[in-house]
């Protein structure tokens, strides 16, 4: 046959390997759902198996996927926007402009690696509010769990992607970019003592110029994008080392309920026996057959979709939002009102806020709207998991009774950065004056 046909034989052998190539990812039993993670590398980074509710779409609703993607998105724009970027003063604006009008498909490129950075800073915010909101950052019964940490690492990953943003948004030098960073690090210099060594230590120098380029450019391509994809690793980890999602240590507590014991024929179980309560033991305790399913393909594909709908929608508002290039950064034409990039504009706004004077003394409002405060709520952000005293019944449980008051806080707290945010985008004028939206400005002439 495969001689009178060679045509008919190649498909055969065609089909053959496209099934060898395929079949990790579309098992068609348990067994071969097991053995795949075993032997694809890709999926080897998952357990075999996962809980149904850590899977469900409107627990995690994903954030913290979405987030990744974006963080790959922009690895992968970032790169050829590296060959025709040139970073230095003379040339950096002409090779944005080149890239916006002559390289083929740059405007695209360029647009989608804006897109997904501020995506990418939402979409860590709201990945933060939501472990808040779910008591995520709160250990069950097991050993050995340190989700404490895992939320630490969450607090530095959130800082890394401004930082991330706020280095890209120098490189265009076009006056949005300019004078946004030089709002951005004046507000950085009204620290004290420090204030004026951390801005010279921003800029390499007194103003922008080429060391603040070179400075921005090496820590945007190289240390910062380095810094988190080795805080995201550890992160995934730390998931996997404290048994998966927090929901999944509200299962293990229901199964105890009903009595339910380790299953001992794991040889892993008896380890964690030895050892105390690790997470094997505890997740072995969950009905498998009940609430688990093979990774391959359940989570896979859900990873694919989640995948494709964050591209799918940073694709479509590159399209329909034109990513800004204004002129050429000029130092001596002030923009009136010069802003900062909008995830800090609330800080912007807090710094006019706290600036007031009593009986002839001004209060530094720089330094209480742009250091104290965000300050403190770091701060608060690292110790709050270890101040929470609330029970594991609290924990990955959304909006638990036992949380309500230490929600409701969290809430304010999100609620006013969103609306000082608002504000600061939409409803600041010239001179920060306040203007609503269907109020117009008035012409200020240009500053020289
Ligand atoms: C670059 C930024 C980040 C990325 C890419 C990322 C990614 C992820 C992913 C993929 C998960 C698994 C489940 C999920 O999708 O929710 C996760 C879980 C988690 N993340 Fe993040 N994350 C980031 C930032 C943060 C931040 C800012 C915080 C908090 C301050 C945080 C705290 C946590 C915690 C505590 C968990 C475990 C949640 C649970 O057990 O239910 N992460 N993260």
């Amino acid at each position: 046959m495969a001689t009178r046909f060679p045509a008919l034989a190649r498909l055969k052998k065609g089909r053959e390997t496209w099934k060898q190539i395929k079949w990790t990812w579309l098992p068609e039993s348990n067994r071969e759902a097991g053995d795949s993670v075993v032997r694809n590398f890709l999926l080897h980074w998952f357990p075999a198996k996962v809980t149904r509710q850590s899977l469900s779409w409107n627990y995690s609703f994903w954030l913290g996927t979405i987030s990744a993607v974006l963080f790959f998105i922009l690895i992968v724009t970032g790169i050829p926007l590296m060959f025709l970027y040139v970073p230095s003063v003379e040339r950096a604006y002409l090779s944005v402009k080149d890239l916006e009008f002559k390289v083929s498909f740059g405007w695209f490129l360029r647009g989608l690696h804006r897109v997904s950075a501020h995506l990418m800073v939402a979409a860590v915010f709201l990945h933060m509010v939501r472990v808040f909101l779910a008591g995520a950052y709160k250990n069950g019964t097991a050993a050995n769990q340190n989700r404490q940490l895992n939320w630490i690492i969450g607090v530095a990953l959130l800082l890394f992607t401004l930082l991330l943003s706020f280095t890209g948004y120098l490189l265009p030098c076009d006056q949005l970019a300019y004078w946004a960073i030089t709002v951005g690090t004046n507000i950085a210099s009204s620290a004290p003592l420090v204030g004026e060594k951390m801005r010279f230590f921003l800029l390499g120098g007194h103003t922008i110029d080429q060391n603040t380029l070179i400075r921005f450019y090496v820590l945007h391509c190289f240390f910062l994008p380095m810094g988190v994809l080795l805080l995201f690793s550890y992160h995934m980890w730390r998931v996997r080392k404290d048994g998966g999602l927090a929901c999944v240590d509200q299962l293990s507590l229901e199964q105890k309920k009903e009595g339910a014991q380790p299953i001992k024929s794991k040889t892993y179980s008896l380890l964690g026996i030895t050892s105390g309560r690790t997470v094997h033991v505890e997740t072995s305790i969950i009905d498998e057959d009940k609430h688990t399913v093979a990774s391959s393909p359940n989570l896979t594909r859900r990873l694919l979709v989640a995948t494709l709908a964050t591209l799918a929608v940073a694709a479509l508002l590159t399209i329909l939002f034109h990513a800004p290039l204004e002129e050429a950064a000029n130092p001596s034409v002030t923009p009136n009102p010069a802003k900062a990039p909008w995830y800090f504009l609330w800080l912007q706004e807090l710094v006019t806020d706290t600036t007031f004077t009593i009986a002839g003394i001004t209060i530094n409002g720089a330094f209480i709207g742009g250091i104290l405060l965000p300050g403190v709520l770091v701060l608060a952000a690292i110790v709050w998991p270890y101040l929470d005293k609330s029970s594991v019944r609290a924990v990955g449980v959304w909006m638990a009774t036992e949380r309500r008051k230490q929600n409701i806080v969290f809430l304010i707290v999100v609620a006013a950065i969103l609306i000082l945010t608002i504000v600061g985008t939409y409803l600041r004028g010239p001179y920060w004056n306040f203007y609503w939206p269907w109020q117009s400005w008035p012409t200020i002439p240009r500053h020289f």
